[in-house]
């Protein structure tokens, strides 16, 4: 096959994942090339990739020849083997060095092909855990408003920020109990930290009361939530969660897909918070995104009762992946990574708060390599600006050499460049953006 060396269009063979068919008509770039933190299309363009692959996966930049070849020599060793009744090598691995890094006591895994998977995985073991226990009644979990914590099955019953998505595949398996977000600088209560006494986290306890303690497996959570745009919770929300899953009896899933290996500073965002989660759920840069992989963690009394794990998939436990999420881990901790994320992180941060005199621009926020803006059209009321402003500014980024993109819930720009960025990169990014933020607020005549 002949390289492409122009946009993709409607004769394509191809479907995309959430793209617009008006957005096929005006031609889809073809992505060809990635070096570091760069990446080149097929028309000849560099982009400066400040989302990591935009579903922000790949923390060590592209072209990584080790991490690369950590991947073939698996390939050549033992390419694929069933997760029933066998195991692998790099599975057992992986396993044992993620009991060493996941938070306190987690210390089972198990191995997916996505975060979604994952996400699925750890809730289905919930309720093995629930119904070994003889609690066979456990249906329903409780996820946040504007959480986003993948697409398949009984997953996809937690998604609460890409709406249409849920409804399309509605109905669902029943079950599904959402509370506000801690979302502080457009508080659902209208309340003001720390004044608020964490009513986003008190409530949790009220709503689950309502619906029947007895009847909740699990509840599910970022720690620092992706969908309004890097929402770090107050330091008491996760203990207030914590105590209410311990009330209950209830199982408390972290999910770290975004956040872990790096991401926020720590290894785990779980780590910014005195919290021990039952599970947790990983993906993305646990293998920088070369090759899919998801994983879930346990700790010990989570995995006791449960007699069998009824599950399979042909990919789970797959050597391959495990290989790579382990060379991943080992260069993320000999190049200190994690470090340079929390370090430059706090520069890219404080660059953007710079920002924060534009009349548009709402709050700089973020932890770690992972930061976001908040745009509004009236800085006292904090309206948000419509997205049509943001998806503006984001097609100007393109244009003049930068990848950036929206939250889920569509009213801020999200920043996870991979973690291998340098401060010159950084600020190359930062001179766009002001860009793109002064001719958008010029064409609203601010
Ligand atoms: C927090 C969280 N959980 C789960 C998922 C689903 O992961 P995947 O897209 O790998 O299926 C995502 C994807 O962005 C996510 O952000």
């Amino acid at each position: 096959m002949d390289a492409p060396t122009r946009k993709m269009d409607q004769s394509s063979h191809l479907i995309l994942h959430l793209t617009p068919k008006a957005e096929i008509d005006k031609g889809i770039t073809v992505i060809s090339r990635g070096e570091g933190v760069h990446v080149f299309d097929t028309e000849g363009n560099k982009y400066i990739d400040l989302v990591a692959g935009v579903t922000r996966p790949v923390h060590l930049g592209y072209g990584h020849k080790e991490l690369a070849q950590a991947i073939y020599d698996q390939m050549m060793e033992l390419a694929y083997f069933t997760p029933l009744m066998f195991a692998n090598e790099p599975a057992i691995k992986l396993a044992e060095v993620l009991a060493g890094i996941t938070p306190g006591a987690i210390n089972r895994f198990t191995f997916e092909c996505d975060g979604s998977e994952a996400v699925e995985t750890a809730m289905k073991l919930a309720k093995h855990y629930h119904y070994f226990n003889g609690d066979r009644g456990r249906y329903k979990v409780l996820s946040r408003k504007g959480a986003y914590h993948g697409v398949n099955g009984i997953g996809v019953r937690a998604l609460g920020s890409v709406v249409p998505m849920r409804h399309m595949m509605e109905p669902l398996a029943p079950g599904s109990v959402f509370a506000e977000s801690p979302y502080c600088y457009r508080c659902p209560y209208d309340l003001t930290y720390p004044d608020c006494d964490i009513v986003c986290a008190r409530n949790i306890q009220r709503i689950i009361e309502f619906e029947g303690p007895d009847l909740f497996s699990a509840i599910i959570g970022e720690p620092i939530q992706q969908g309004f745009g890097v929402l770090a919770p107050p330091k008491e929300y996760w203990p207030i969660v914590r105590g209410i899953c311990d009330k209950f009896g209830i199982l408390l899933i972290i999910d770290e897909v975004i956040c872990g290996f790096g991401r926020t500073g720590k290894m785990f965002a779980t780590e910014h918070y005195d919290v021990q989660p039952d599970l947790i759920t990983m993906a993305k840069g646990i293998t920088s995104g070369y090759v899919p992989l998801g994983a879930v963690g346990c700790t010990d009394e989570v995995l006791k009762p449960i007699e069998v794990f009824n599950h399979l998939h042909t990919y789970g436990n797959h050597p391959v992946p495990c290989a790579a999420g382990l060379k991943t881990i080992e260069i993320l901790e000999r190049e200190k990574l994690v470090e340079a994320s929390e370090n430059l992180g706090n520069y890219f941060l404080e660059g953007l708060q710079e920002l924060e005199h534009h009349s548009i621009v709402g709050e700089v926020r973020g932890t770690g390599m992972w930061t976001a803006i908040d745009f509004t059209v009236d800085k006292k009321t904090r309206a948000p600006l419509p997205a049509e402003n943001l998806t503006n500014m984001i097609a100007r980024a393109k244009q003049k050499g930068l990848i950036i993109k929206l939250a889920p819930v569509r009213q801020a720009f999200e920043f996870a460049p991979p973690l291998i960025i340098q401060k010159e990169e950084i600020d190359q990014a930062f001179k766009i953006i002001e860009e793109c933020i002064a001719e958008e607020e010029k064409e609203m005549g601010l």
